[in-house]
C-alpha cells in the first residue's frame, strides 16, 4: 500500500465527517478550514506508522483524522495569535468571521478530536489518550514560548529549538507513535517512532520558517514575511542577530525596534540582511541535519526494510516541499 492509498482513505473519511449545524457560526468555520485541505502530513504519518506493523492499516484512519482535526484547531487559534491574514491560500477564520468565532470553533474542534480518538481499540486507548493529552499540553507550552519570544530581544538557539519542539515536533512525534500504538508495536518501537517524528518535526518547522521568508507567495498559501513582521525569533533571525556587524547590525536593530513601519519595507530589508549573511544556507544545512537524524532513527526501527519505503520517500518529500 502506498501513501496515495492512505491519502485516499483519509479524504474519504474527512468527506463523510460532519461537524455539527447550530449555531452555524460555530460549525461553518470548521467545515471551511477542513475543506481547505492542507498537506495532511500528520494523519498520513499515523497511518504509515501503523502500516509498518500490520496490513490492517484501515483501523488507523479515524484516530489519524483526530490528529488532523487537532492540528487544524491549533491553526485556527495560531492564526489569531500570529495575526495571520491567510491560511492555505484563503482568508483565515478570524478574518473571514471574527476572533471570538475562531476561538469557539477551535474549542469545539478540540472536543471533536477527542471524539475521533475514541476510535482507538479499548486495549490501546488509554496509552493513546495519555500520550495525546501530554502532547496537547506541550503544544500550548510551545505556543506560549513562541509568543513570549516575540517580545524578547535575544533568544538562544537552544531556547528556539525547545520552543519548536514543543509547538510543532511533539505532534509529529505523537502522530507516528499513535500509529505504532494502533499497529501493536512494542513500547520500545513506539519510543523510537516518537524520536523519528521529533527530528522530522524539527526539520519541518525550520523549513516552515525558511519558507516564511523565501517561499513563493503563489504556492505557499500564507503571508510571506509574517515572521519578520512579528519579530519571530526563528533560527534565521537568531543567527542573523549573532552574525551581523557594523552597518548590517545597525540596520537589523533598527528594524527589530521599529514601531511604526511599512511591512513590505521591513520584510525586504530583513530578507536582504539574511541574504548578505548567508542565513538561508545555514538554515538549509540545519534542516538536512534534523531530517538525517530522523532517518537514522528510522534505520534503527526493527521492521522489515521494505515496509519503510513509504516513510522514507515521505520524509524526502517534506525536505523539498514548497508549501
Ligand atoms: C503548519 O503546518 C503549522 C506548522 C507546524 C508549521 P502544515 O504545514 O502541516 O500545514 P497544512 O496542514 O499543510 O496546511
Ligand atoms: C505553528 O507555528 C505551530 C502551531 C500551529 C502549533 P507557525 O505559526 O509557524 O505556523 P504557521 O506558519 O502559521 O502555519
Ligand atoms: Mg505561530
Ligand atoms: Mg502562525
Ligand atoms: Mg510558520
Amino acid at each position: 500500500m502506498t501513501t496515495k492509498h492512505f491519502l485516499q482513505a483519509l479524504n474519504e473519511e474527512f468527506a463523510q465527517q460532519t461537524y455539527g449545524e447550530n449555531p452555524p457560526e460555530l460549525y461553518e468555520p470548521i467545515r471551511y478550514l477542513m475543506a481547505l485541505g492542507g498537506k495532511r502530513i500528520r494523519p498520513l504519518m499515523t497511518i504509515m506508522a501503523t502500516a509498518l506493523f500490520t496490513d490492517d492499516w484501515q483501523k488507523a484512519v479515524k484516530p489519524a483524522s483526530a490528529v488532523e482535526v487537532f492540528h487544524n484547531f491549533t491553526l485556527m487559534h495560531d492564526d489569531i495569535m500570529d495575526k495571520a491574514p491567510l491560511r492555505r491560500g484563503k482568508p483565515t477564520v478570524h478574518e473571514k468571521w471574527n476572533e471570538n468565532i475562531a476561538i469557539l470553533s477551535g474549542d469545539v474542534m478540540l472536543v471533536q478530536a477527542y471524539e475521533l480518538l475514541m476510535e482507538v481499540e479499548d486495549s490501546r486507548f488509554k496509552k493513546a489518550m495519555k500520550r495525546f493529552n501530554r502532547t496537547a499540553a506541550e503544544v500550548c507550552e510551545g505556543q506560549q514560548l513562541d509568543m513570549n519570544f516575540e517580545n524578547r530581544t535575544t533568544v538562544s538557539e537552544a531556547e528556539y529549538l525547545e520552543m519548536i519542539k514543543l509547538k510543532t515536533s511533539v505532534l509529529l512525534g505523537y502522530a507516528l507513535e499513535l500509529g505504532g500504538i494502533i499497529g501493536g508495536a512494542s513500547d520500545k518501537s513506539c519510543d523510537l517512532l516518537y524520536e523519528i517524528g521529533i527530528n522530522i518535526g524539527l526539520g519541518f518547522q525550520l523549513k516552515d520558517d525558511l519558507l516564511d521568508v523565501y517561499g513563493d507567495p503563489e504556492k505557499f498559501g500564507k503571508q510571506v514575511g509574517g515572521d519578520i513582521i512579528a519579530n519571530k525569533k526563528t533560527y534565521m533571525l537568531i543567527e542573523a542577530i549573532e552574525k551581523a556587524t557594523g552597518e548590517t547590525q545597525k540596520s537589523l536593530n533598527y528594524w527589530l525596534n521599529a514601531k511604526d513601519f511599512d511591512a513590505t519595507e521591513k520584510v525586504k530589508a530583513v530578507t536582504g540582511i539574511y541574504d548578505t549573511l548567508g542565513i538561508r544556507q545555514l538554515a538549509e544545512a540545519k534542516i538536512n541535519d534534523y531530517f538525517d537524524k530522523g532517518l537514522d532513527a528510522l534505520s534503527r526501527l526493527k521492521v522489515e526494510e521494505e515496509r519503510k519505503t513509504e516513510l522514507k520517500a515521505f520524509a524526502a518529500m517534506l525536505i523539498d516541499r514548497e508549501v
